[in-house]
């Protein structure tokens, strides 16, 4: 390149810049801004806890090593969590995680899975400490969502009571129709009203049927609606089906997800009409209603670069006007990957990260502040559970419980 030509570039390029601004235009409507942020002047501005040109990404940020709940060198994994902060006590964050003791690792989540609730003093990133058993193995997949009209927490998990194997073993097994190999099928409840005295009240979601594209349904995720205006839903339960036993041989799935809805938490669950949701092919969807009133779901997903190891793409986001639907599936900007940094300037490429779920600001805005994943590191047998802080709002929340950012480095 001449001198010249280097010398005036810069214009020229500022130049052309002007000209095609109109080409750069990202959005028309809110929708576009994948309702996660508004459509000002054809750009969309995120909402705190979002970003990319569609709001369509977690602003995930660093987080400390040893956050959430690893146990890997005890030989202990957990996988997935949710976080609840202490009705009495604000002090404390209660973690409900799945938990697989004895060494077997990731691959023997079924049937060796149990239910632990565990504490942390040190703020909601953790480190947590396993306190005790909520739900004996085979229990998995718990979510945890307070319904303020019965003072109760109400916690959803799949299992049924298994004596387990002695030694890390497979073993078929059934906890309801749809699915005879591995526990997989049916959902079930127990509600609290302090996270420490359960009420089980078995199984209050099952199979959509003989054939049905979900014939086995696991993956809970509830939302307390309190009874919207003229609804008489009062709780939402997205779940993920399959066809019988998820189809034992290749290809496996489809995985799909819908929704249902009760009048209470116990049931009865009606599913929504026309599922499943969309097409594409997830898991572990975690569902809430945003401040401006539209629901979003995010999601483990299994396109071919994504699912269980085979690639960075694991986690989406879709959004909806109204939780019956249209749902619109977020396919142009990843929510996730399997990436995660660390304050102290490391980082470490998952293998698997899955079981998205989040922890929101308390003051009415519905701002992501932190999210927690089941993950695997590469050649590792072992899972451990990890929470990374979302967008800026985090620091505000943890300076409100007097946790200095100083302090974060020093866990
Ligand atoms: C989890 O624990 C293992 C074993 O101590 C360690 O190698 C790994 O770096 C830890 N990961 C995180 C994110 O803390
Ligand atoms: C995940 O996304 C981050 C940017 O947010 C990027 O730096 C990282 O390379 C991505 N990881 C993979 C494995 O693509």
């Amino acid at each position: 390149m001449s001198t010249s030509i280097r010398r005036i570039l810069p214009a020229v390029l500022a130049a052309l810049a002007v000209f095609i601004e109109p080409a750069l235009q990202t959005c028309s409507s809110h929708t576009d801004c994948s309702l996660n942020g508004i459509c000002q002047d054809n750009k969309c501005i995120c909402d705190p806890g979002w970003r990319a040109d569609d709001c369509g990404e977690l602003d995930v940020q660093p987080t400390v090593k040893y956050s959430g709940l690893n146990l890997s060198d005890t030989g202990t994994s957990t996988w997935g969590s949710r976080i609840i902060h202490g009705p009495m006590d604000k002090q404390m964050f209660h973690m409900f995680v799945s938990e697989f003791p004895g060494g077997c690792g990731l691959d023997y989540w079924a049937p060796f899975s149990r239910i632990a609730r565990a504490e942390s003093r040190t703020g909601p990133l953790g480190p947590y400490n396993l306190v005790e058993e909520v739900v004996g193995a085979f229990a998995h997949n718990p979510t945890v969502v307070f319904s303020a009209k019965d003072g109760l927490y109400a916690l959803y998990y799949i299992g049924c009571p298994m004596v387990l194997p002695s030694s890390c073993s497979h073993m078929q097994f059934t906890c309801g129709k749809g699915n005879d190999a591995n526990g997989e099928s049916g959902i079930s409840l127990a509600t609290s009203p302090d996270l420490r005295t359960w009420t089980f009240h078995g199984e209050v979601f099952s199979t959509g049927g003989g054939g049905a594209w979900d014939e086995t349904v696991i993956n809970p995720s509830a939302f307390v609606l309190e009874g919207g205006p003229g609804s008489d839903d009062s709780i939402l339960l997205a779940y993920r089906g399959c066809p019988y036993n998820c189809h034992p041989y290749p290809p496996y799935g489809p995985e799909l997800i819908s929704i249902a809805s009760a009048s209470s938490y116990a049931g009865l669950y009606k599913r929504v009409e026309g599922g499943p949701l969309f097409k594409d092919e997830n898991e572990d969807p975690f569902l809430w209603r945003d401040k401006r009133g539209n629901y979003h779901m995010l999601l483990h997903s299994l396109e071919p670069e994504g699912g269980f190891g085979l690639g960075p793409k694991v986690g989406r986001h879709a959004y909806a006007a109204s939780w019956d639907g249209p749902w619109t599936f977020g396919s142009k900007t990843l929510a996730f990957n399997t990436t995660a940094f660390f304050t102290d300037g490391t980082s470490i490429d998952f293998h698997r990260r899955e079981r998205p779920q989040i922890f929101f600001s308390e003051d009415g805005e519905m701002t992501p502040l932190y999210m927690t994943n089941g993950v695997q590191e590469k050649g590792k047998a072992g899972s451990y559970t990890l929470i990374v802080p979302i967008g800026q709002e985090f620091k505000k929340f943890e300076q409100s419980l007097g946790i200095s950012e100083a302090k974060h480095d020093e866990l």
